[in-house]
């Protein structure tokens, strides 16, 4: 949440934040706003609304001169989206400018000591605070780092700042803890940013900033320093990825272009992990006597996330034989969940730095659980803080709503579920293989899910309900996670108040929410439970529900006798069958989104990594 970017360098700065800031927008777009030093003096500019806003408004940088400055794309936490609150913020003297990424918790008891000191405030941010508090000291020490290691020590909450001073020319500033930065090291010129695509058209060396770390940078220099405030060496990674996965490449939308990369991107997590036909976890450390003593499984995450802990409940329980629950990161972190050291909580998270999720992870590990993470933001604070981390290479997802991440996820969950149940012998190997030959067809089957046919269909079908006001998804077992998540969707970029219910569930309350024209989403794939879901089918629509139903390919003809709209996708192994059922569901959301003139890739309110609880 909030986006950070810094330059320093020879070139005019301002485009250059600009373009960093178009690229960190899916962290939040209430407000944007720079601040370069141009002629002496902090010049700022800023903006309510999206970045388009303060583009125009300064000529796309054009318009303020000077090579450093730093730039902050906003979710608005203290105080209401305006141009006042946005950042960055001066202190009031004007010699102090900063950008921050966090939460400062003791604001208002600083804020108040600040202005019996006589500082006087403008915003109701929080980040207002951290710009006084280093002037303050700066008034003292004279001493720029010295007053930003004074105010920094005083500061609770999470934050990662770049700090400017009117009067050390040249000089920037920057300081994590508990919000990712990062630092880009370029000729002759240097970055900070909240997350690689902000540089990465100028530079691929990158240092993943650990907490507490604090950089000191010129155009040509650059010191890091730990938590103890001891000087350190960070040695530099490089991206290895390319800035086309963080561009639009031709699609309307990052999302539909997050869509169509599933096939890709799956593979791309589940190939390397499969060899001689068995899969190899190089990345865990869970032993065959670990497995066996393993009591319980805990998978702990948020929203999209979550929904691939529900599928994941079914698919390992399942195979593995080992009772599995998942449980909401904000619930996990309070409810005192009863754990140790037999039993292992798994963490899924795309951003890897989720306040909530993080907090859950901390709280497993003070309990002595084993933790397993399945992220996707390399050297994110959830991956370097768990036991074993499982990356889902899915490269960058720019979409607010998440697509490939989820699907990347859900692969994750099908290679831990063959690792374990191999391990601990609940598998047979007849079964075992059938699932790892289907696993390797997986991207090609994700294809069939994204045909030109099945868009135009999805397309229709859209155009049909995309004016309803409430919306049902329903399935049983396996399609009651993938109704969660395609609830979700529909809700999160189309604005529709939606609800996802076990099919069996309705006749106990929801029911009665049903009425003429009610759109009810049907998930029927697993064979077992198809004509189980297709009596509830029949009870709402007696009850005046017009339903979309989504089948598998076997299922076609014998559901297009209850329901006219039907989308089928190809048939693969029942554990995996979520990965192809998902995909219309997602382009269902999509369109809908389009044709209610909705921001599909940054809906209201929303932002993409939530670092606040
Ligand atoms: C929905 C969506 C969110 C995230 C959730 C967790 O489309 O993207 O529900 O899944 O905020 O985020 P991560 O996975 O980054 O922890």
């Amino acid at each position: 949440m909030c986006g950070i970017v810094g330059y320093l360098g020879s070139r005019q700065a301002s485009p250059i934040l600009l373009d960093g800031l178009s690229k960190l927008e899916y962290r939040g777009y209430d407000s944007a706003g720079v601040c370069v030093m141009s002629d002496g003096v902090l010049k700022v500019a800023k903006a309510k609304g999206r970045l388009a806003n303060l583009f125009g408004m300064i000529d796309g940088g054009k318009a303020i001169t000077g090579t450093y400055g730093i730039g902050h794309t906003r979710w608005a936490t203290h105080g209401a989206p305006s141009d006042i609150n946005s950042h960055p913020h001066i202190a009031d003297a004007g010699r102090i400018a900063v950008v921050h990424n966090g939460i400062i918790e003791n604001y208002i008891k600083l804020k108040e000591e600040l202005i019996l000191k006589g500082k006087h405030f403008h915003s109701e941010t929080d980040t207002e605070v951290v710009a006084n508090l280093i002037e303050y000291y700066y008034d003292r020490f004279q001493d720029f780092p010295r007053a930003v290691r004074r105010a920094v020590a005083q500061l609770e909450g999470s934050y990662a700042l770049g700090i400017l001073c009117q009067d050390l020319p040249g000089t920037m500033i920057a300081v994590k803890k508990e919000s990712p930065l990062i630092f880009g090291f370029g000729e002759g010129e240097n970055f900070i940013a909240s997350d690689v695509p902000a540089i990465l058209k100028y530079t691929r060396k990158v240092v993943y900033l650990n907490d507490g770390d604090t950089v000191i940078f010129t155009k040509d220099s650059v010191r890091f320093y730990d938590a103890f405030n001891d000087p350190v060496e960070r040695v530099p990674e490089m991206i290895d990825w390319d800035i086309s996965a963080a561009e639009k490449c031709g699609y309307d939308h990052f999302m539909i272009k997050e869509i169509h990369e599933q096939p890709k991107a799956v593979k791309g997590t589940i190939s390397p992990r499969i060899r001689d036909g068995r899969v190899v976890l190089d990345d865990v450390n869970l032993t065959r006597e670990y497995l066996e003593n393993l009591k319980k499984i805990y998978i702990v995450a948020c929203g999209s996330s979550y929904y691939v802990g529900c599928l994941g409940k079914y698919i390992l329980e399942k195979a593995c034989r080992i009772p599995v629950e998942p449980i909401l990161a904000s619930e996990f972190r309070y409810a005192e969940p009863v754990m140790g050291k037999d039993t292992l909580v798994l963490i899924i998270s795309q951003s890897g730095e989720t306040a909530d999720t993080k907090a859950a992870l901390e709280e497993a590990k003070r309990h002595g659980a084993r933790t397993l993470a399945i992220v996707n933001v390399v050297g994110s604070a959830i991956a370097k803080e768990a036991d074993d981390v499982i990356y889902t290479w899915a490269g960058p997802e720019i979409a607010v709503a998440t697509t490939k991440a989820f699907s990347t996820q859900l692969s994750v969950i099908y290679l831990i579920t063959l690792h374990i149940a191999e391990m601990i012998g609940t598998i047979k190997e007849e079964e075992y293989q059938a699932i790892i030959c289907e696993l390797l067809k997986l991207d090609q089957k994700i294809s069939l899910c994204l045909t030109p046919e099945i868009t135009a269909k999805i397309r229709y079908y859209a155009e049909q309900y995309f004016k309803v006001h409430d919306a049902f998804f329903i399935g049983r077992n396996v399609d009651c996670g993938i109704c969660m998540e395609g609830s979700l969707k529909l809700k999160e970029i189309a604005y529709i108040h939606s609800e996802a219910y076990a099919a069996g569930e309705l006749k106990h309350g929801p029911i009665s929410l049903i009425e003429e024209g009610t759109l009810v989403v049907a998930v029927a794939t697993v064979d077992s439970l198809f004509e189980k879901t297709m009596s509830n089918v029949k009870e709402v629509r007696a009850r005046g529900a017009e339903v979309l139903g989504i089948t598998t390919e076997n299922f076609e003809t014998e559901i297009k006798k209850t329901i006219p709209s039907v989308v089928s996708v190809p048939k693969t192994h029942p554990m995996l069958q979520p990965s192809l059922t998902i995909v219309p569901l997602q382009l269902f959301a999509y369109h809908v989104s389009l044709l209610r003139d909705c921001d599909v890739d940054k809906p209201r309110n929303l932002a993409k990594s939530v670092t606040v609880e």
